[in-house]
């Protein structure tokens, strides 16, 4: 999806809002629970959840570097010192992080891709899936949150054949943490809902 430029959204303004875009291995091992957000878009979800659980640690990948500046502009605005901006693209995470740090990955919203051709770029697509269970703990959840239903049926049968499926939601109630797109989109429709978890 192309994002609005924003002038501001060079690589050294972000990299001064502490935005991190070169792979290096992240130490999170001071941290009793890691949560991972990938396509973050515009960060409300994932600054909202940061804000309310300081003692926890949360990590934005978002490959765009226009809708990465909000997500910093946030950061800095609510003093999240427990949030890390990666402009990254998601294939990139096993560059990131050492296998079996993170407790949860949150996919919302992300791009449906539609036509055929296009699914194996879907952030669903079994090989990102393979790359989500190496840096997952075991237990660790995959939730994935849609309004596009197809998308949503296609994934659970990908997620299903990697991770054991523990909650499938059709009715996703309003929250305090939804993205810019969920707030967007709920009012045209149902919200969905899947979670695995890692049991191998
Ligand atoms: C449809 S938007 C949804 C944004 C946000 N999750 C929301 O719900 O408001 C999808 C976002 O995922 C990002 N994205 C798509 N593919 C990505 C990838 N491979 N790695 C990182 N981000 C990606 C896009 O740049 C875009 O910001």
């Amino acid at each position: 999806m192309r994002q609005r430029h924003i002038k501001q959204a060079t690589i050294e303004n972000l990299s001064s809002m502490g935005v991190l875009f070169e792979p290096v291995y992240l130490d999170l091992s001071s941290y009793s629970k890691v949560h991972l957000e990938i396509g973050a878009g515009k960060g409300q979800f994932i600054t909202s959840l940061a804000q309310d659980f300081p003692n926890e640690l949360f990590i934005a990948i978002e490959m765009d570097k226009n809708v990465c500046y909000r997500i910093a502009e946030k950061k800095i605005e609510m003093k999240l010192d427990n949030l890390l901006i990666l402009l990254t693209s998601a294939e990139t995470i096993t560059d990131w992080f050492y296998p079996q740090m993170i407790d949860i990955i949150y996919l919302n919203f992300s791009d449906p891709w539609p036509k055929a051709k296009h699914h194996k770029r879907r952030l669903t697509w079994p090989i990102m899936l393979e790359k989500y269970k190496t840096v997952l703990k075991q237990e660790g959840i995959l939730q994935f949150r849609t309004d596009h239903f197809l998308f949503f049926e296609d994934s659970i049968d990908y997620i299903k054949s990697h991770f054991q499926i523990v909650n499938v939601n059709m009715h996703v109630e309003e929250s305090r943490y939804m993205t810019e797109y969920e707030v967007k989109k709920r009012q045209l429709g149902a919200i969905y809902q899947v979670k695995g978890i890692k049991s191998t």
